[in-house]
């Protein structure tokens, strides 16, 4: 099946990246890398635009491993044709991560050829366009809480506080905690956007400048968890107002990939730092996260976080978007509009 279909194609001439809509065919496409099951071809309903997916569109840093690239590091949609006795045609997917959108084509295109190690199946009660609501910003969202989880945190150890609270990670990870009983201190730049937190299930909401600039090695102990996807001083900063005992999740790097702090929240208050990769986390893993969502992440919280749909010629315009900040929740892509 190596009929052409529409995408966004990333070319590559000298430093400078350049972004159109073509009618590709997978001969163009780096090859898969032999193993993690067989060939599964997939009809992708939707995608979304991710932090990175930003970085990727923008040609920051020639950020895609391989050109010419289909950008778009998740999607899905439905499967066609499938080696892998795993799947059979009609089966809905998602596919989050493992290089796809960066080092293989991805989802801003209307199909895309995966492995079946890859893909998970999706949850009756998720649709694709909801998998997309979710994308991988809410499924690191979830990664974030259940080692949050693993780590012994629960509603009854205090509140707990996310970072970069309106944006995708941040935004899902309100609605799960909340849902889940947890005292959630929503931390964001946008004090306008408080009604939309608060309508997710957020406590309470604090300032982003409170964390985000230096500060002591130990503060006041304010929250006994975190889903961080900010670094920098932010993190520094939550790390030092962690309770004791208690957990923080890093995920992202919106304000900066350095860790500027000192040992202090460790040491004296046995505070854990937890890493979330969610590109090549395993597969049972991902299986539970979406088993989670299906039952800890309500359909209206998802209409809430994902109020706007875009056709895909917008997901360039939107990776601009994300870089500055400036998307609420999750947008969706519809590949086929
Ligand atoms: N570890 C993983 O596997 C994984 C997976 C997905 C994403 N990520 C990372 O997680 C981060 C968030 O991704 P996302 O898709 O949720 O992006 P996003 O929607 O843009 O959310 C990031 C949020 O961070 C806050 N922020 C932005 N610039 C900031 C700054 N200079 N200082 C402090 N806060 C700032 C903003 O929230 P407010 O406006 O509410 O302040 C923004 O909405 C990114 O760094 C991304 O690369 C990592």
């Amino acid at each position: 099946m190596s009929d052409t279909f529409k995408a966004i194609l990333l070319q590559k001439d000298g430093d400078k990246v350049t972004s159109s809509i073509e009618q590709v065919s997978q001969d163009m496409a780096p090859a898969l890398p032999p193993g993690a099951g067989g060939d599964v071809w997939v009809k992708i309903d939707y995608s979304t635009v991710n932090f990175k997916d930003g970085l990727v569109l923008s040609g920051s840093k020639l950020l895609a491993a391989v050109y010419p690239m289909v950008p778009g590091i998740d999607y899905a949609g439905t499967v066609e044709s499938s080696e892998d006795p795993k799947f059979k045609p009609g089966d809905k997917v998602v596919m989050n991560g493992w290089g796809v959108g960066d080092a293989m084509w991805g989802g801003y295109g209307e199909k895309a050829l995966s492995k079946s190690g890859w893909l998970v199946k999706l949850p009756d009660n998720i649709d694709t366009h909801q998998a997309m609501v979710i994308g991988t910003g809410g499924y690191t969202a979830m990664l974030a809480i259940l080692t949050l989880e693993d780590a012994g945190v629960s509603p009854d150890s205090g509140p707990v506080l996310v970072t970069g609270a309106a944006g995708g990670v941040g935004s899902v990870s309100v609605a799960i905690l909340s849902k889940l009983g947890y005292e959630v201190i929503a931390s964001t730049g946008r004090p306008e956007e408080e009604p939309f937190l608060k309508s997710l299930g957020a406590s309470s909401i604090i300032e982003r400048a409170e964390l985000s600039e230096p500060g002591r090695p130990l503060g006041r102990e304010r929250w006994a968890g975190c889903v961080d996807s900010v670094g920098s001083h932010t993190l520094v900063n939550a790390l030092a107002q962690t309770m004791h005992s208690g957990a923080i999740s890093a995920c992202g790097l919106a304000q900066g990939a350095d860790l500027p702090g000192t040992v202090m929240p460790f040491l004296l208050r046995g505070v854990s730092l937890l890493g979330i990769d969610s590109v090549m986390c395993v597969m049972a893993r991902r299986e539970q996260a979406y088993a989670r969502m299906s039952t800890d992440l309500s359909a209206e919280k998802m209409a809430i976080i994902g109020a706007e749909t875009r056709p895909l010629a917008a997901a360039i315009e939107t990776g601009g978007q994300i870089l500055q900040g400036k998307i609420r929740g999750r947008v969706v892509i519809d590949v086929n509009a």
